[in-house]
């Protein structure tokens, strides 16, 4: 049996787009029952749509920062599609703890840092000023801290001088595309657990792959 996802946006949609593509595989763990947009403007609706998926939009703003009264607008489109397990992609609205404990090991977000670095606002922004050589992005469960919570993958791009804050996030763009249907494969045919704050999986690391950045010119 396939788990069923709902997944929640506020945008543009393209992790959701690459998560709806992965789930069409017939051999694919998970089926998108649902996207939830907080936006009836967001621009990922028409995709879902267009990909045949179902969509729902319930505004947030109404709610202001009634919080707990936008979740039971939520939960109730969750609970009428029978969703087993979320994925946040570019959610742009913050969760009560008692929400996030409800969905607990259920929910997973994607963020574009090597967590637990660069946190919030402008993540491709503040990994530029740190002047990090390697960067990438994180999929993770859902904790009531912001961009925080057991991880549970992790992909990796090295960080040119020549980068912006745009051509930094299109190439942690690519590895978001790839990652979370992994993760969202490993977690819906349960070779994931939680271990207190770790996430341990199955699958062990690539053996004997580094990724190190600049490389030293022979
Ligand atoms: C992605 O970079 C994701 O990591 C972050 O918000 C962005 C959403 O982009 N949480 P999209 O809507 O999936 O295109």
């Amino acid at each position: 049996m396939k788990r069923r996802v709902a997944i929640l946006i506020s945008g543009r949609g393209s992790n959701m787009a690459a998560l709806i593509k992965a789930a069409a595989a017939e051999d694919f763990p998970a089926e998108i029952a649902v996207v939830i947009s907080n936006r009836a403007d967001a621009a990922g609706l028409e995709k879902a749509g267009k990909a045949g998926v179902r969509t729902v939009v319930v505004e947030s703003k109404p709610f202001g920062k009634h919080r707990a009264g936008f979740e039971v607008a939520l939960q109730a489109v969750l609970d009428e599609h029978r969703i087993e397990l979320i994925c946040l992609a570019g959610f742009m609205r913050l969760f009560t703890a008692d929400f996030v404990q409800r969905w607990h090991g259920k929910m997973l977000n994607i963020h574009p840092s090597l967590l637990p670095s660069f946190p919030g606002l402008d993540p491709h922004g503040q990994a530029l000023r740190a002047g990090v050589k390697i960067s990438g992005a994180t999929v993770h469960f859902v904790i009531p801290a912001t961009d925080a919570g057991p991880i549970l993958m992790q992909g990796a791009v090295s960080v040119s001088d020549h980068d912006s804050a745009d051509t930094l996030s299109e190439r942690i763009l690519e590895v978001e595309h790839r990652i979370y249907p992994d993760a969202l494969r490993l977690l819906a045919s349960g070779q994931v657990r939680l271990e207190g704050d770790i996430c341990k999986t199955v699958a062990s690391a690539a053996a004997g792959n580094f990724l190190i950045s600049p490389v030293v010119g022979e």
